[in-house]
């Protein structure tokens, strides 16, 4: 798995606000939007186009499009589901899959408890959005149920990873065979003794919706 952690003072003046305590939920929603969508710049450097030519109002000129099939977009409720819309505005035409995940605050497993996504993924794109990264196991399940479907190119992007938890990701997926990228705002120092991120943010989903 590729690393990317956006070096970018905007991203890093975001972040600090979604870190802040006293920020409420509007505005650690309408933040949320705003960072994805720089992390989005990044994370769809490699977004497959085909190429396409236009006519401007002086010449004819070599582009390109968004290549078929469409990118998938899966948002890994719930916190996931606050980071769709600034995605989405970055790549409208992509398709959207859902899949529900939990984590057992007690032992740190995750559970699905919803899927909704196609039966086949062969030769798609995904770009999974969820924005903690803090044990590993939630991302490491949801990147593994694509690739058994068959997507072919895995994007994830987290507001904020844990060093702990991109260690398990990438020992969990080490035996991949499609090309896997993690795009993050910041590693942060560690876990604490209840798997939460440290300084992190919080409880993300709370944040949002609670
Ligand atoms: C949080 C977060 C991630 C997961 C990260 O979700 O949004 O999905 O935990 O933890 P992990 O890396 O240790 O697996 P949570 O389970 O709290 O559900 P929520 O999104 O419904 O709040």
């Amino acid at each position: 798995m590729e690393l990317r952690v956006v070096d970018h003072p905007l991203v890093a003046h975001k972040l600090t606000a979604l870190r802040d305590e006293r920020t409420d939920s509007p505005t650690f929603r309408h933040l949320t939007e705003e960072l994805v969508t720089l992390l989005a710049y990044e994370a769809t450097r490699e977004v497959r186009v085909t190429p396409h030519t236009v006519r401007t109002p002086i010449a004819d000129c070599v582009g390109v499009k968004l290549a078929q099939p469409r990118p998938m977009v899966v948002p890994i409720l719930r916190a996931g589901l606050g980071m769709l819309e600034g995605m989405t505005r970055l790549i409208p035409t992509a398709e959207v899959g859902f899949v529900g995940m939990v984590r057992d605050e007690a032992t740190l497993e995750a559970s699905t408890y919803a899927e909704r996504l196609p039966e086949d993924l062969s030769g798609r794109q995904c770009y999974v959005l969820d924005p903690m990264l803090a044990t590993g196991g939630t991302l490491a399940a949801a990147v593994k149920y694509l690739v058994d479907r068959g997507a072919d190119h895995i994007t994830c992007i987290c507001l904020l990873a844990a060093p702990e938890g991109i260690a398990r990701v990438e020992g969990l997926l080490n035996d991949l065979q499609v090309p896997c990228h993690l795009v993050t705002a910041a590693v942060d120092e560690r876990l604490n003794e209840v798997g939460y991120i440290v300084p992190g943010l919080g409880d993300a989903g709370d944040r949002l919706y609670g």
